[in-house]
């Protein structure tokens, strides 16, 4: 569900055209729809309300700090995963008692800043990592508070480099080993461990994972209360799965919310949640316009103005993201929200960007309508994992960034310039 619709023939987000923000921003450009936003955040706090779940929105899918304020006025917490996103999360207004941290690599620095904020909690990833919080909160007469990571060793069926709750990823103690942690880690002076994490990948398009992975988790909860142990949480993390292909690909998180809500209802701890994609990935399109058509051997591509350092997805994870003119032609006008309309009189096209390497695609092997230059096309479900992973390879400039509300829209983020791109570096005489 999203508020991009074709109207009158044209693409709007919300009550304002694509091609307008297109001819006043240029492209490409990431437009953002805050009800979009907020109606994906309503529905996983109301999925979850009956077990009252804390919601920490995961800033690593999208961490404008504008969308960070929407989200802080609704209540919502955040999850962060750097120094960098615990700067964001608090210039947004959230509050630290709201903020949980994860992350496999925590500098001191970062430990010490977030201890003296007063987050929430750490989500933490090993022995090792126990033992430099506590140490870090002992010389700051502090008490830390964190919650182990466990790997509970389930499949969530997605792409390898997005798996983490399998045995052997880098994340989390293994589950085997996670009593004997507690049991070592028991009386700490300085860090009190009161929780346990899970976060087994995303997206992850079935249900049956969360419910193996919590089975999981709730039975070690108990192993571990029968031993004196005090769980007082558990987060269950994020990874659920959008429909970038297709209407009805994704379970909505209603679906999730009534296979999980029973096993969790009477449980003596808090749930937590941290999902990004959901609430942000069908919240944004990217904007681009075609620049140019060419053969190569048999095959046609369309070249557009985005590339890999915009939209790193479908390089770095084969991810398919629909693609469609912004203004098609009267018989490619899709039925409003089914964004699964194949093409009529179409072609098959690799979508392809301007920088320098084969793997700079955004499509391949697509049916598409038939585009030309300077057609605006829209690369839908862009919110998450979007600009969040840009860069600026190949000396390219990132694109602004756009929020609609209603009839108008402002703009979040100033496209970067070529003084930018030089800006930090020092020229040494
Ligand atoms: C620990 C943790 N929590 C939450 C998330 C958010 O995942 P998603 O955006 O798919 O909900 C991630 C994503 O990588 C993660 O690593």
């Amino acid at each position: 569900m999203d508020y991009f619709r074709y109207q009158n023939g044209q693409l709007y987000c919300e009550g304002v055209p694509a091609e307008r923000i297109a001819a006043e921003v240029g492209t490409p450009a990431y437009v953002y729809s805050k009800a979009t936003l907020l109606h994906h955040y309503r529905q996983v706090a109301e999925a979850f309300a009956p077990i009252h779940a804390t919601i920490c929105y995961s800033i690593k899918s999208n961490g404008n700090i504008n969308l960070l304020k929407v989200l802080a006025a609704e209540g919502c917490g955040f999850d962060v995963t750097s120094g960098g996103e615990l700067y964001r999360a608090l210039q947004a207004g959230g509050e630290a008692q709201k903020i949980i941290y994860a992350g496999m690599g925590k500098t001191d620095e970062e430990i010490r800043h977030a201890i003296e904020v007063g987050i929430a909690a750490f989500n933490i990833e090993s022995e090792a990592e126990i033992e430099n919080i506590d140490r870090i909160a002992g010389q700051m007469g502090k008490t830390a508070v964190g919650a182990i990571r466990v790997n509970p060793d389930v499949d969530p069926k997605t792409h390898i480099k997005t798996t983490t709750g399998k045995k052997e990823t880098k994340f989390g103690v293994d589950i085997e080993r996670a009593e004997r942690v507690f049991e070592q880690y028991r009386s700490l002076k300085n860090l009190r461990i009161g929780g346990i994490h899970l976060h087994i990948g995303s997206p992850v398009y079935e249900i049956q994972p969360y419910i193996d992975a919590v089975k999981k988790a709730t039975d070690l909860i108990d192993r571990l209360t029968a031993r004196g142990h005090k769980i007082e949480w558990l987060d269950l993390g994020g990874g659920f799965a959008v429909n970038y292909e297709r209407p009805g690909q994704a379970h909505p998180v209603t679906e999730h919310a009534k296979a999980l809500v029973p096993m969790l209802k009477d449980k003596p701890y808090r749930i937590a949640l941290e999902p990004g994609r959901y609430i942000s990935g069908n919240s944004g399109i990217l904007l681009t316009r075609v620049l140019y058509r060419k053969m190569g051997g048999q095959k046609k591509f369309v070249i557009i103005d985005a590339g890999m350092n915009d939209l790193i997805r479908p390089t770095l994870y084969e991810s398919y993201h629909h693609i469609w003119p912004v203004s098609p032609d009267a018989a490619n006008v899709p039925p409003q929200r089914d964004k699964a309309f194949e093409p009529r009189n179409g072609e098959i096209v690799d979508v392809v960007g301007p920088v320098c390497e084969s793997g700079d695609y955004l499509a391949q092997n697509r049916p598409l309508p038939v585009t030309k230059r300077g057609d605006l096309l829209a690369v839908f479900t862009a919110g998450a994992y979007g600009f969040a992973m840009s860069s600026n390879y190949n000396n390219r400039p990132r694109p602004p960034e756009i929020l609609v509300d209603g009839d108008n829209y402002t703009i979040i983020r100033r496209r970067e310039t070529f003084e930018d791109l030089v800006g930090p570096e020092r020229v040494v005489k």
